[in-house]
């Protein structure tokens, strides 16, 4: 396969078209951004944790019978994957209460939530993707009726089974963010999975092993990356 010229270009991810149409790749960098762009930094490695997590997950949800964009690993930072049109909806599945939600609620972050949590925010950086519901996604057109009902079916199915997943090594699903897309006409997961995208807490300790510790400068970076991919292999 020939990698051709780059389709997109987003804070963490780049997309390039192939000499196969239905293919893209997707390259996974080292640049790491939080609060929309404010907070700017480098996370050493995370490309390559990243694009290894994703690969893997994203494995594990096909063959639990959840369609995803993912074909093949390519290489330590680069996956083929299904050509998608992306879905403009960020799509979090909370499990205990922490970032936004917590703060919305006047929660106290670790807070169990008694049944998992799905919530739609608009992907638009002008507007600092603002939270909406299945009206505004309806009214505004950016999904259809049954496109919205397989996003929250994929969504709640894909959040039991990496509960489950993540428990089994010693780690708390707390939240994460999914994104879908269109391929063929069908709605397919797509983007990544990974401590870029996922609340991440060691199962006993509750110590945060993922992107809050850049965001919130609680050191140890790099090993929290480093530290979840290893429990997960
Ligand atoms: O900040 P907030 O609490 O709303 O984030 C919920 C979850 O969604 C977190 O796991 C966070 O990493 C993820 N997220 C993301 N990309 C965004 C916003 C949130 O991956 N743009």
């Amino acid at each position: 396969m020939i990698k051709k010229e780059m389709l997109y270009e987003g804070k963490a991810k780049k997309v390039f078209k192939t000499d196969d149409e239905g293919k893209y790749i997707i390259e996974y960098k080292d640049d790491a951004t939080a609060f929309n762009g404010v907070k700017k930094g480098t996370i050493l490695g995370k490309g390559i944790i990243n694009n290894k997590m994703s690969s893997l997950l994203f494995k594990l949800l096909e063959e639990k019978g959840i369609p995803t964009h993912f074909l093949e690993f390519l290489n330590d930072r680069e996956m083929i994957v299904k050509n998608v049109k992306i879905i403009p909806l960020e799509v979090i599945m909370r499990n205990v209460a922490a970032g936004s939600l917590a703060k919305r609620l006047g929660l106290e972050e670790g807070t169990p939530l008694k049944t998992p949590v799905l919530e739609f925010c608009y992907k638009n950086d002008d507007l600092g993707d603002p939270m909406i519901n299945d009206y505004h996604i309806k009214a505004i057109e950016l999904a259809a009726d049954n496109e919205i009902q397989k996003i929250k079916e994929y969504a709640f199915k894909t959040n039991d089974i990496l509960v489950e997943f993540f428990k089994d090594r010693n780690i708390r699903l707390v939240d994460f963010k999914l994104e879908f897309g269109l391929h063929d006409g069908e709605v397919i997961l797509a983007d990544e999975i990974s401590p870029d995208t996922c609340r991440l807490w060691d199962l006993k300790t509750n110590k945060k092993l993922d992107k809050d510790r850049f965001r919130r400068d609680l050191g140890e970076v790099e090993e929290a990356y480093e530290e979840v991919l290893k429990r997960l292999q």
